[in-house]
């Protein structure tokens, strides 16, 4: 982890798509980091979620991804961009319950369409961008200065 002369915090992580048997590893981590750094509860929770659900995204439909997060004084960002299919209709794709989750996933427990719904509802801003065919990048913002707003 880098910090510099201004309380900036930066890390990347690598994020294998397919691997199931690593796959959460990376929201752990930056829970961890949070918690570490004494970040309110609260704001770990929704960050622990956002991140959660975007590392999962690059897992089940990327080749690879990677996550890189920012902390300074006033937010949390996380930078998730992969390497995959994109996504055709980003519209749809932000719908409760729409998935493409295959047999095999949902049998895993994912598929709930939820996902992308929940990093929108858990982060403070949220933008998301993709190239069909060459991949996804979302752009995760929690504030942690609580008077600005939420
Ligand atoms: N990184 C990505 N690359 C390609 N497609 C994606 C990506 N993230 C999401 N999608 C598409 O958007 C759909 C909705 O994603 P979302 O995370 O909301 O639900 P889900 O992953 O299908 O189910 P859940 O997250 O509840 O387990 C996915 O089913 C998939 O088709
Ligand atoms: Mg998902």
């Amino acid at each position: 982890m880098m910090m510099n002369a201004e309380n900036v915090l930066f890390q990347s992580f690598e994020i294998i798509g397919r691997d199931f048997s690593r796959a959460g590893s990376v929201s752990t981590k930056v829970k961890e980091i949070l918690q570490e750094i004494g970040i309110d509860s609260t704001v770990i929770r929704r960050a622990a979620i956002a991140a959660y659900e975007a590392e999962m995204n690059v897992v089940m439909y990327a080749n690879r991804g990677e996550l890189a997060l920012t902390i300074t004084p006033k937010k949390i960002h996380f930078k998730v961009e992969d390497k995959g299919p994109g996504i055709e209709d980003i519209e749809m794709a932000m719908q409760e319950g729409y998935s493409t989750a295959t047999e095999e996933m949902r049998e895993m427990g994912f598929g709930a369409g939820m996902g992308l719904p929940n990093i929108k509802k858990n982060a403070d801003k949220f933008e998301i961008s993709s190239i069909p065919g060459s991949g996804t990048k979302l752009d995760i913002t929690l504030h942690l200065n609580q008077a600005e707003k939420k």
